[in-house]
């Protein structure tokens, strides 16, 4: 370029001086202006890239599980720009970051981090859960040098209780060996193994009942255990320790691992119950049922879960826990879920299952007409229209079930419907709040009649009338920030920092690829920061609907945080599906754990048909 001016001028004879040369250039300004604008624009282009957006090698390159022959899932680009969603998934590592800092700082290797007044909670046992939880989240947002350091802190642990002491069982295998397995799985560092065995092996005799049903809690000193204050098996706890341990079976080759969690699936299918209507509690002695209580609620949730999983899990070679799924999972449409008489909003509640009444002995046999009448109009569940913040991941169920199973048309329909409209309840209790953070457990409005606020009858109706519009419980209604317009009342006002709607919109916005649900995720992360962050860490709020400038706090961070609502909010912001849906199953905790096939050396020494 500049040779070329120089050529035209009257210089061109020599090499001109400096001087000589910027009065040329100077007095021809008009000719730099493109090569200016053209430099403006790679400024303005790169320039956030160069000022500092996060850093693109924070990703580790993860160990590939088998392939499975899941759906892929589908992807549509997103809405907000990639950069924006670059940006945001760097704000909650970074929000990782903070909790964790706080915990490291103030309470490690405690429990639990008191985010208030930076006080230890040893409330579970005292092994330092939050290190367990967190582990597999650092791994996946590249925090080596944590990862590393809690690494060599698991690696000294003995997991021997104190005199007198007993650990929950389900807590302990859902957090700490669902944390080491996954870890394990993500960076195969020996150590983990070892300690995710020996943690296996001492938590092993709380099968040690006489049904086979683990106990609540187990003393590792003496192996003695003990009920918990139902003085039953939940449900819950029967089934949510199939994903560890079969998965420890898998990596350690250990049949007894295999053999005492899946005693706990044949009793369910030994059971008989009817419609896969399995009550929360069970006789931990006898093996047998003990109430007649059906939900997706606290004692039963991730129990649902772990039937679809298990079957994912093992490349979906044990069929009989998928079917146990499809019946439980249809039962919990036909009879748990519910729609509010004015907002239309599509809830899952728990019920009072009711046997059929006996036959009345003086009701004459021959007369079928009475005895259909009257069994038409006794209900046959009595719901008790709570809806409680920890079902939210029914919708997510649904919609991995969706994705990975091969249901009927119509059935496919349903399942995905239920998974949106309930995705989007579950978003509702969000943004009516004046935090935009949801209640805990709301009581919703109920019909006069129950029975009316049925859902799947509502959606037959709406299908035989010829489906126009939207289907019943999938409208959408706007926010509602006036209590009398909600259609239900706050029953516990706190939000625990819970990671279940979350965890919803993650699976919905993979297994759907709308965008929505990030953003509906984005707008509770920012709820999140702007009223549950402390100076070291977030904290739980007590009352969700006080004040739109400032709710109170109660003094705790549950791991669960860190190892839940934090990954899932990471994930959910991530354009690259870090933990593909076809190659890893979350247990219940959100640690995931790879997808993979029994061998055939397996299935012999495990007895697996
Ligand atoms: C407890 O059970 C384990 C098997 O999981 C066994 O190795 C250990 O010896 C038992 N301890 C006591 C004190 O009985
Ligand atoms: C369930 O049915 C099977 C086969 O009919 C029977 O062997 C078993 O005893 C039944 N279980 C219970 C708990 O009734
Ligand atoms: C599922 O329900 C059907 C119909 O009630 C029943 O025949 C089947 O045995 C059930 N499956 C399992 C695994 O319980």
């Amino acid at each position: 370029m500049l040779s070329s001016l120089l050529a035209r001028n009257q210089y061109s004879s020599r090499i001109p001086s400096f001087r000589e040369a910027f009065s040329l250039l100077a007095g021809r300004p008009l000719r730099w202006v493109p090569q200016l604008l053209g430099f403006l624009v790679v400024i303005w282009y790169f320039g956030p890239i160069i000022r500092g957006g996060p850093p693109d090698d924070y990703i580790y390159e993860l160990p590939l599980p088998i392939q499975h022959p899941h759906l892929p899932p589908l992807y549509k680009p997103p809405t907000a720009s990639a950069n924006d969603w670059k940006l945001r998934s760097h704000q909650v590592r970074e929000a990782f970051v903070h909790s964790y800092k706080g915990y490291r700082d103030h309470a490690f290797p405690a429990d639990e981090l008191a985010p208030m007044s930076g006080k230890i909670h040893n409330n579970f046992n005292g092994w330092g859960v939050t290190i367990y939880d967190a582990l597999d989240t650092m791994w996946i947002m590249g925090l080596t040098e944590y990862f590393e350091e809690a690494v060599k802190v698991i690696g000294e642990a003995s997991y021997t209780t104190k005199p007198k002491q007993y650990v929950p069982f389900f807590e302990t295998i859902i957090r700490h060996l669902g944390g080491l397995l996954s870890a394990y799985a993500l960076s195969k560092d020996p150590i983990l193994l070892q300690q995710a065995d020996r943690m296996g092996e001492m938590l092993l005799p709380a099968f040690n009942s006489e049904s086979g049903l683990p106990a609540y809690a187990i003393s590792t000193r003496t192996n003695a255990t003990r009920g918990g204050w139902t003085g039953n098996t939940l449900w819950a706890e029967a089934l949510s320790n199939q994903l560890e341990y079969k998965y420890l079976a898998h990596i350690t080759g250990k049949p007894e691992y295999f053999e005492k969690a899946e005693r706990c699936m044949q009793l369910m299918y030994e059971a008989n119950v009817t419609d896969g209507i399995f009550p929360t509690q069970w006789n931990t002695k006898t093996g047998a049922p003990s109430n007649n209580k059906f939900s997706v609620g606290a004692f039963a949730d991730s129990a649902h879960e772990y039937l679809l999983k298990q079957w994912l899990m093992t490349s979906r070679s044990e069929t009989k826990i998928k079917d146990l799924y499809l019946n439980a999972s249809k039962s919990i449409i036909e009879h748990l879920l519910y729609i509010t008489p004015n907002r239309e909003m599509l809830y899952v509640t728990d019920a009072d299952m009711l046997k059929p009444s006996p036959p009345k002995p003086n009701a004459s046999p021959e007369s079928p007409k009475t005895t259909t009448q009257g069994a038409t109009s006794i209900p046959s569940s009595v719901p008790s229209g709570t809806f409680e913040h920890l079902s939210c991941f029914l919708p997510g169920l649904l919609a991995l079930g969706v994705q990975t199973l091969d249901l009927p048309e119509s059935e496919k329909e349903i399942h995905s419907w239920a998974a949106e409209g309930l995705a989007y309840s579950c978003w509702l209790t969000y943004a009516d709040m004046k935090t935009g953070l949801g209640p805990d457990v709301m009581s919703m409005k109920m019909y006069p009649k129950n029975e009316d606020g049925l859902w799947l009858p509502r959606v037959e109706k709406w299908k035989q009338q010829g489906r126009s519009g939207r289907p019943p419980g999938l409208r959408e209604p706007g926010a509602a920030s006036e209590k009398a317009g909600r259609d239900y009342t706050i029953y516990k006002r706190s939000y625990l920092l819970r990671p279940e709607a979350l965890e919803s919109f993650y699976i919905m916005w993979r297994t759907t690829g709308n965008p929505v649900w990030r953003e509906r995720g984005w707008t509770i992360f920012q709820a999140i920061e702007k009223y549950a962050k402390t100076e070291i860490g977030y904290a739980s709020i007590v009352d969700v609907d006080k004040s739109s400038t400032k709710a109170p706090v109660k003094d705790e961070m549950p791991s669960y945080f860190l190892a839940e609502t934090l990954k899932y909010l990471y994930l959910l912001f991530t354009d690259e599906e870090i933990i593909p849906l076809d190659r890893w199953v979350f247990n219940t905790e959100a640690h995931p754990i790879p997808i993979f096939e029994w061998t055939e050396t397996e299935k012999k020494l495990f007895n697996i048909s």
